[in-house]
């Protein structure tokens, strides 16, 4: 069963998912040039989920003429969502790292525009404090993207977990280090065990929240999300079931349970 509180987008394949969905960003970034700094920031996310999503967003922003894309620089604001623990500045497994690779390189953006939380702050509870201050100080999240967790998870907000939680330190469960072991060697004792996340909180005062569930291995929890009635700590994304404003885009794989 299909819960109602979620407007679900369909397509067959991710390709013709990712193709619609860079519609979106291009025109959430062009109205971005238009209101500057008065627009509230990006909500970003990493994983595969994102990648062709991204390589699609550069593509697409390829097309735009030299200065609007360097006005596109000068406006640019995003948050993204989590950051690993204790990994060496410029580890390639950072998301700091993946999110160079995808969007802060191909677009030229620099790091004060495309924020990370500080995975190598000295002291990570007040990194995630400052970070979750930044945020607010913004005005909140514009549109956010977001990737689902074979366990439910979005950012890294980890089963159980309430909607109360602003941007924190997070223990990763074991799922979590098995699910992204293979950045690490496929060693899931090699990922790191604690990381900085926004809270269920932050992410339900976007404006905007678009969820994206691609491939097969997602279609057991998808299921599972689609079929509830009402949110429960047990599945972290069903606190989207209280935004009024989410879409989910799905393929037909990651469907196929539901
Ligand atoms: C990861 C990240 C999330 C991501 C999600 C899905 O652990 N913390 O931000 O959206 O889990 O990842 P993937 O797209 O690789 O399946």
């Amino acid at each position: 069963m299909i819960c109602s509180s979620l407007q679900l987008r369909r397509f067959d394949a991710s390709t013709s998912l990712c193709e619609s969905l860079v519609d979106v960003l291009e025109q959430e970034l062009r109205q971005l040039l238009t209101s500057g700094s008065m627009a509230r920031p990006l909500g970003l996310a990493t994983g595969r989920t994102m990648e062709p999503v991204y390589a699609g967003l550069v593509k697409r922003l390829q097309t735009w003429s030299g200065s609007d894309r360097q006005r596109l620089r000068k406006v640019w604001s995003s948050f993204n969502l989590d950051e690993y623990i204790g990994l060496e500045v410029r580890d390639p497994r950072s998301y700091q790292a993946f999110m160079d690779a995808w969007l802060g390189e191909p677009l030229q953006l620099s790091s004060s525009s495309l924020r990370v939380p500080d995975g190598q702050a000295t002291d990570p509870d007040v990194a995630a404090l400052n970070y979750s201050r930044e945020v607010a100080a913004r005005g909140g999240i514009g549109l956010q993207l977001l990737g689902l967790g074979a366990n439910g998870h979005v950012g890294f907000n980890e089963p159980p977990c309430g909607p109360e939680q602003r941007c924190h330190v997070v223990t990763l469960s074991e799922a979590t280090r098995h699910q992204n072991a293979s950045m690490f060697g496929g060693n899931p004792a090699a990922v790191p065990h604690q990381a900085i996340t926004l809270g269920v909180a932050e992410i339900l005062a976007a404006r905007d929240i678009h969820l994206v569930v691609t491939g097969r291995s997602k279609a057991p929890i998808l299921a599972r999300l689609l079929a509830m009635q009402r949110p429960e700590p047990s599945l972290p994304a069903s606190w989207l079931l209280e935004h009024e404003r989410v879409q989910l885009w799905a393929d037909a794989e990651a469907l196929s349970l539901a």
